[in-house]
C-alpha cells in the first residue's frame, strides 16, 4: 500500500520534457503579460529602477543589509575602483528570532537597526567613512516591493513565512530609516534591492555577460536585464514618453517568479494541502513546489500519508511526523545524498528528528525515493523557468552561428548545498536547450552576490558621487 502511494505520487510529479517545454512557454507568455500592464499577470515583473549595472569603477566604503533569506546579514565593503576591486569585506550574520517574523513592523526594524548599529561600532582602522560624510547603505529586502525610486518602495506582500500585517503597503526604507533615527544611527539608504537584483549586480561586477540572476534558497525568484522599450507598462509610467524612454536603454526586472502559476504545473494533493495551511494560501504556488522552505515539508506530508493509510511506520503514526515543517530541506538533502549501503544517514535522521527507530533498509529506500521525486520535480521546474527567460530574451537558440555567452548568476542555500538538486537543474537546462545552445549558457554560483551587489548599487547611487568624481 505504501508503494502504491509512492507510485501515485511519482506519477503526479512527473516532468517529462514536453511538459517542461509547455511550462517554459507559459513562463515566457506570462513575462510578456506582466510587462504589458500592472496586474496583467501572476508574474508581477516589478520594475527595479536599476538602469545601469556595476562597472567596476565604484569606490568607497559602503554598508549593506540583507533581509529575507535564512539569516539576516550586515556587510561592510571597501571598494577600490577598477584597479583594486573589493579591497575589504566584512560581514556578520544574525538569525531573526521567529517571533519577529510574525510580530510588528516596529519590532522587526528596531531589531535590524540595532544589529546594524552594533556592526557599525566595529569599524576598524581604515574602514570608516571620511569625517562629515554620512554612511550609505544598500538594503537587500527579499520580498516583493513596488519601487517608487531606486531607494524607496512599498511592500506588496510578505512571502516565505514572514507575516507582519502593519508593514504591508508601507515604504520599507522609511520604516528602516525611522528605526535608525530612533537609536541615533546616522545612515542613508541609497539603494533598495531585491536579492535577485543584488545578485545580478554582484554577478555583473565579476562577469560582463551576466544577464539574469536566480535565487534558489528559502524562496525562489529571478531577475533579468530587459530592454526599456520592451516594457510597455514603464512607457505608460513616464510623464512624456519618448524622451526618458529613449535615454534609458535597459531596466532590471524583478520577476517574482515564485508566484508563477500554470495549469501545466504537476501539482499534487500534498501541494494543495501545504498551500491551504500556509500563511499565504493561494500565493507563491511555484515557490511552494520548488524552494528550500517547502521541499522537506512536502516529503513530510507524503510520509505522513504513508504512515496513516499504509501503517508504514507501524500501527501508530509517529507523533513527531504530525508536526508541520519539522523535516527541514537540509535534512531531506542529507538523506537524499546518503551513499552508505545501509542508508545509515536516513536511519539517523528518522531517529533524531522524527523519533522513528528500527526502520528497515526497504523503508529507508522508499524514503530516499520520496526525497528524489520532490527534489527532481523542483529542480526540473526551475530549469524550465530559466529556459522561459532565455526564450524571452531570444537566447534559447543559436543565431547565424553566433556564439554569444549568457551567464546566469545563481545563489541561495538550496542551490549551493543540495547538490542533487542543482545537478538536476543544470542537466535539465541542457536537456531543454540542446547541446549546441547550452554551450553558450553558463550557470554560475555567485556566493553572497546580493550583499555585494547592494553595496555596489549604493555606491553607484551615492549622494557624494559628484564630489568624488
Ligand atoms: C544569499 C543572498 O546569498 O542568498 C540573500 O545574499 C538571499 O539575499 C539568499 O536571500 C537566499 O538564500 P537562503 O537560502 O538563505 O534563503
Ligand atoms: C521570495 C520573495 C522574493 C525573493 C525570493 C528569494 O520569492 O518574494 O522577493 O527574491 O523569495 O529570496
Amino acid at each position: 500500500r505504501a508503494v502504491a502511494i509512492l507510485k501515485e505520487f511519482e506519477d503526479k510529479c512527473g516532468t517529462p520534457i514536453g511538459k517542461l517545454r509547455q511550462i517554459a512557454d507559459a513562463m515566457t507568455v506570462e513575462m510578456h503579460a506582466g510587462l504589458a500592464s500592472e496586474g496583467g499577470s501572476k508574474l508581477k515583473m516589478l520594475i527595479s529602477f536599476v538602469d545601469n549595472l556595476p562597472t567596476g569603477n565604484e569606490k568607497g566604503l559602503f554598508y549593506a543589509l540583507d533581509l529575507g533569506g535564512t539569516n539576516f546579514r550586515v556587510l561592510r565593503v571597501l571598494l577600490g575602483g577598477k584597479e583594486s576591486g573589493v579591497v575589504k569585506q566584512e560581514s556578520e550574520e544574525v538569525s531573526i528570532p521567529e517571533h519577529l517574523m510574525i510580530g510588528s513592523s516596529h519590532e522587526l526594524f528596531d531589531f535590524i537597526a540595532a544589529a546594524l548599529a552594533k556592526f557599525v561600532a566595529t569599524e576598524g582602522e581604515g574602514l570608516h567613512v571620511s569625517p562629515g560624510k554620512q554612511r550609505e547603505l544598500g538594503f537587500t529586502f527579499s520580498f516583493p516591493v513596488r519601487q517608487t525610486s531606486l531607494s524607496s518602495g512599498n511592500l506588496i506582500k510578505w512571502t516565505k513565512g514572514f507575516s507582519i500585517e502593519d508593514a504591508v503597503g508601507e515604504d520599507v526604507v522609511g520604516e528602516l530609516t525611522k528605526a535608525m533615527e530612533r537609536i541615533g544611527l546616522d545612515m542613508r539608504v541609497s539603494a533598495l534591492v531585491n536579492d535577485t537584483i543584488g545578485t545580478l549586480a554582484g554577478g555583473r561586477y565579476h562577469h560582463q555577460d551576466v544577464i539574469a540572476a536566480v535565487i534558489l534558497g528559502t524562496g525562489t525568484n529571478a531577475a533579468y536585464v530587459e530592454r526599456a522599450h520592451a516594457i510597455p507598462k514603464w512607457q505608460g509610467l513616464l510623464p512624456k514618453s519618448g524622451e526618458m524612454a529613449s535615454i534609458l536603454q535597459i531596466l532590471v526586472i524583478n520577476m517574482e517568479w515564485g508566484n508563477f502559476r500554470s495549469s501545466h504545473l504537476p501539482l499534487t494533493e500534498y501541494d494543495q494541502a501545504l498551500d491551504d495551511e500556509s500563511k499565504n494560501p493561494g500565493e507563491q504556488i511555484f515557490e511552494k513546489a520548488i524552494s528550500g522552505m517547502y521541499l522537506g515539508e512536502i516529503v513530510r506530508r507524503v510520509l505522513y500519508r504513508m504512515a496513516e493509510e499504509a501503517a508504514f511506520f507501524g500501527d501508530t503514526v509517529p507523533p513527531k511526523l504530525k508536526i508541520p515543517y519539522i523535516l527541514r530541506t537540509p535534512d531531506m538533502s542529507a538523506m537524499h545524498h546518503d551513499t552508505s549501503s545501509d542508508l545509515k544517514v536516513v536511519g539517523n535522521k528518522l531517529k533524531d528528528i522524527l523519533e522513528i527507530s528500527n526502520t528497515s533498509l526497504k523503508m529507508r529506500k522508499v524514503i530516499v525515493e520520496v526525497c528524489d521525486i520532490v527534489a527532481t520535480r523542483g529542480a526540473r521546474l526551475s530549469a524550465a523557468a530559466i529556459v522561459g527567460i532565455l526564450k524571452k530574451l531570444g537566447r534559447d537558440t543559436v543565431r547565424d552561428g553566433e556564439k554569444q555567452k549568457s551567464v546566469i548568476a545563481l545563489d541561495g542555500g538550496l542551490f549551493e548545498h543540495y547538490k542533487k538538486f542543482s545537478g538536476c537543474m543544470k542537466s535539465t537546462v541542457k536537456e531543454l536547450l540542446g547541446e549546441e545552445v547550452a554551450e553558450n549558457i553558463v550557470i554560475e554560483h555567485f556566493d553572497d552576490g546580493s550583499g555585494i551587489g547592494a553595496a555596489l548599487l549604493a555606491a553607484s547611487h551615492s549622494q557624494y558621487l559628484e564630489i568624488e568624481e
